[in-house]
């Protein structure tokens, strides 16, 4: 196991009736702004019960609404946003949504108080505090010239990305084709809650997208090479074998709230950055998978199932440990029951697509209704975001990124 320093501060308020906690964690006093996306918490009714628990007896809170935060945050709404914070003098942001939602009300906390050094501070209009191109640059430049943020509070409606208890996000950023992913401590929530009843409104299809994008981010941090974590491998092989229960649970159940309980809490656990301590990532999929969004407009989850199974086939012999590890304790198959190594990783690689395709998820370009000629605009555009040396080695090139693409396109 490798070195490794782990803090998480998010408190994690779990269960029904909770978001009536606000009342408590929220400051009394704050100016909040409470940001949401594009209706389904207002049509939900979640919104008037945030409201009315900020406002509970006793409160001076001042409420300000922020909402149309789009799938996949775009950077000039998240701008206006901004905006609005340095108006009405916000203390405290509260995302009520998915991972877009708290990515994009992470990206406001951040950014809101960002000045040049002749930008004119005394102006709500960001535009006239900070260029477009340095609040961009920021972000992207993983945030390091920030320093201080606005706090953060959460309360989850779909369990998938992890951010409701990590302090990363990724913004979307039309103009420039871009989707990229920053990651700053001072985005850590402050708290988030996780009412798993909240979930129950998802379409079908959000709800198998969470637990494909759970499923993926244990992937990346767990498929790669052993280093005799034995913790972080035996919590990364649990985590899998409880989405494929409950994600098969959920499809047939889609009413049972144990089920949605125990989904909701291993996607949290999926991405608050405890299985990936002390251990390699490769989050090649996500870089790859960014980029089919900003291009192609998919779902972030369905960019993930359309790559990782090709990504698999293709890194077969770097990843052949962790390949037989997965094939053995997640999937019940051993090489000794096979003809040899290859099998085993073969079949566990065709129950892994077989999961994703019960879920109604897609597995290659075709079933996406993209070809072969998707490829080379998305190897340029890794390139041009500097994703040229991805994976655990820092060996999954342009080259290799090319290959896995095709093997996506003919499979
Ligand atoms: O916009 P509204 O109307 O709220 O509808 C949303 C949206 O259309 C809907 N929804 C959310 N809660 C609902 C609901 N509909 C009915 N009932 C509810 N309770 O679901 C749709 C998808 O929401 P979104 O927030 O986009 O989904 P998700 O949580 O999957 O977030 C995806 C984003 O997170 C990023 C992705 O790249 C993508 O931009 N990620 C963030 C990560 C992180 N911060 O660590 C890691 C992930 O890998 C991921 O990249
Ligand atoms: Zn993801």
């Amino acid at each position: 196991m490798n070195n490794f320093q782990y803090h998480n501060p998010v408190r994690i308020v779990f269960g029904e009736g909770q978001i009536r906690e606000l009342s408590k964690l929220v400051p009394t006093d704050a100016r909040v702004l409470i940001t949401y996306g594009g209706g389904s918490a207002k049509r939900t009714g979640t919104l008037d019960e945030v409201k009315d628990a900020l406002n509970a007896e006793g409160s001076k809170r001042e409420i300000f609404e922020f909402g149309g935060i789009e799938p996949n945050p775009e950077f000039t709404t998240l701008m206006q946003a901004a905006d609005m914070v340095n108006k009405h003098n916000i203390d405290f942001i509260l995302a009520v949504g998915g991972g877009s939602v708290i990515d994009g009300s992470k990206f406001v906390a951040l950014v809101s108080h960002l000045t040049e050094e002749d930008g004119d501070t005394s102006n709500s209009d960001i535009s006239q505090r900070v260029s477009r191109d340095k609040a961009w640059d920021a972000l992207t430049s993983y945030t390091k010239n920030i320093n201080s943020a606005i706090d953060l509070g959460a309360v989850l409606t779909i369990p998938a990305t992890g951010s409701e208890m990590n302090s990363g996000g990724v913004i979307n950023y039309n103009e420039r084709q871009a989707k990229l992913p920053f990651g700053n401590p001072l985005a850590y929530p402050k708290f988030s809650i996780l009412d798993p009843t909240k979930t129950l409104t998802l379409p079908e299809r959000q709800v198998m997208n969470g637990v494909a994008d759970a499923f993926v981010h244990v992937m990346e941090q767990y498929l790669t090479y052993p280093v005799n974590a034995k913790v972080q491998d035996a919590f990364a092989e649990s985590l899998l074998k409880i989405l494929i229960t409950e994600g098969r649970a959920v499809k047939a159940n889609p009413d049972d709230l144990e089920v949605r309980k125990n989904i909701m809490w291993t996607a949290t656990m999926a991405l608050n950055g405890l299985i990936g301590t002390g251990v390699p990532q490769d989050w090649t999929t996500h870089m790859i998978g960014h980029e089919l969004t900003s291009l192609h407009g998919i779902d972030h989850a369905r960019t993930l199932t359309i790559v990782l199974p090709s990504l698999m086939r293709e890194l077969k012999d770097s990843k052949q440990d962790k390949l037989l590890q997965y094939a053995r304790n997640v999937w019940g198959i051993s090489a000794e029951d096979m003809k040899d190594n290859d099998e085993a990783i073969e079949q566990a690689i065709v129950r892994t697509e077989n999961f994703f395709k019960e879920l109604g998820l897609p597995i290659n370009f075709a079933d996406a209704n993209l070809d072969e000629t998707a490829i080379d605009p998305i190897i340029k555009q890794l390139e041009a975001h500097g994703m040229t040396k991805l994976g655990e080695h820092k060996t999954n090139d342009l080259e290799v990124s090319s290959r896995i693409l095709q093997r996506a396109a003919h499979a």
